[in-house]
């Protein structure tokens, strides 16, 4: 596996996080070991979830981790590879606050559906369905956004920037304009 440079906002190549990204057809190899070395990618980071296009890869893949059970005192984490996936129902509406490994020290305040039902396809190809509900439905929302070309700062309510204070706690101080 390897570690990938991460997009960022303000790269050179930044153009592939603005554009809407195409339908994985191989189901091969090459999409096992891009998804690899997107979750040792994410890890490293470290952060929740990573799409394709933040690699500089402009294809319809995501990868998150997160707990199965966030009450779980194990708190077992749960991987879930995201092909080709699409939201074919959703509900509710909470803002929440969140960050993107493509957008480093800012935070951003984006009103998400709190329940999604999605439709992706795995690894081998086969296809799936997936229910999520609050956080993990945000991450959800937020990697399957990246595949459209939408970055949180495109739908944020506010934005903040993240600076350590002196107890090096990090702080969110919020953006007068938006960006
Ligand atoms: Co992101």
């Amino acid at each position: 596996m390897a570690v990938l440079r991460i997009v960022s906002t303000g790269d050179p190549d930044e153009e592939v996080l603005h554009r809407p990204a195409a339908r994985v057809r191989e189901f091969g190899p090459e999409l096992h070991r891009l998804l690899d070395d997107m979750l040792e990618t994410m890890r490293k980071a470290p952060g929740v979830g990573l799409a394709a296009p933040q690699v500089g890869i402009g294809q319809r893949i995501s990868v998150i981790e997160y707990p199965d059970d966030e009450d779980d005192p194990e708190n077992t984490m749960r991987v879930y590879e995201l092909i080709n996936p699409e939201i074919i129902k959703k509900k509710g509406s909470e803002v929440g606050q969140e960050g993107c490994l493509s957008i480093p020290g800012i935070a951003a305040d984006v009103d998400r559906c709190t329940y999604v039902l999605l439709k992706a396809q795995d690894r081998t190809g086969r296809e799936f369905r997936l229910k999520a509900y609050d956080w993990l439905a945000r991450i959800f929302q937020h990697e399957i956004d990246h595949l459209q070309g939408v970055l949180m700062t495109d739908k944020a309510e506010k934005l903040y920037r993240l600076v350590k204070n002196r107890d090096g706690e990090v702080e969110a101080i919020p953006l007068e304009e938006k960006m």
